[in-house]
């Protein structure tokens, strides 16, 4: 079966080759461990493979992202100039509206650009708008059965603390992939864990990466020792 380059070197052929066509996958972590900056190789991949991309970012404001991305060498503005990023600053309250509706006016972005690739970043901050854990769960299935109806492979990043997602979107995504900051003697070391990825005999290993030019850099023969 075909499947989507993550564009994270090194990631894919310990899951199976990628992504799934039309699935949601979760990057969750903690603030700082590099959930955009995973979300952003997954949409340069596409942008290399002649895909329009769309990244919705609830928190981050295009210039200053941007301008962040720059650090690590990846280059937004040229991707948006190209016609393969359609970078879309959201606001709670807009995604709100946007979902109570069913996501309608979404298809404005979807059907002439033939959107193959979402980047939600974060649906953490999405769920402020809502009070009720119920009312989350309902707001993500309503935005999670739009994009599969719309042929788009989704990656979703959220925010945890000690390990834990909230509003049950563990159980909505077909893929989870956890990254972590750990301590570990005086240094702190960053590991990247494949949680659950359906259909998929996906690594059970824990894998070092850093950060840095070129983004996130995986070392699969370092081994974590605690
Ligand atoms: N130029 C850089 N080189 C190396 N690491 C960086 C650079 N800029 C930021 N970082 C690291 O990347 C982190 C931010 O990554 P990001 O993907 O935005 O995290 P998240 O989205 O999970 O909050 C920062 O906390 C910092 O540790
Ligand atoms: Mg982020």
């Amino acid at each position: 079966m075909e499947r989507l380059s993550t564009g994270v070197k090194g990631l894919d052929e310990l899951i199976g080759g990628g992504l799934k066509p039309g699935s949601i996958n979760l990057i969750a972590g903690e603030p700082g461990c590099g959930k955009s900056v995973f979300s952003v190789h997954y949409i340069m991949a596409g942008a290399e493979a002649g895909e329009t991309c769309l990244y919705v970012s609830v928190e981050e404001k295009r210039d200053k992202f941007y301008s962040n991305m720059e650090g690590f060498g990846f280059d937004m503005q040229k991707l948006e100039d190209e016609g393969k990023l359609i970078f879309h600053k959201t606001t709670v309250s807009e995604m709100r509206n946007l979902l109570d509706q069913g996501l309608i006016s979404f298809e404005e972005y979807f059907k002439p650009h033939q959107i193959k690739r979402v980047v939600l970043d974060s649906v953490t901050a999405l769920m402020l708008a809502y009070n009720a854990e119920t009312a989350q769960r309902n707001a993500l299935m309503v935005l999670f059965e739009a994009m599969e109806k719309w042929g788009a492979t989704v990656l979703v990043t959220s925010e945890v603390e000690s390990g834990a997602a909230r509003f049950g979107v563990e159980y909505l995504v077909d893929t989870i992939i956890h990254l972590y900051y750990v301590k570990i003697g005086q240094e702190r070391v960053r590991t990247l864990e494949v949680f659950k990825m359906r259909g998929t005999d996906h690594t059970k290993q824990e894998i070092v990466y850093r950060l840095g030019k070129g983004g996130m850099i995986l070392y699969p023969n370092e081994k974590v020792l605690v």
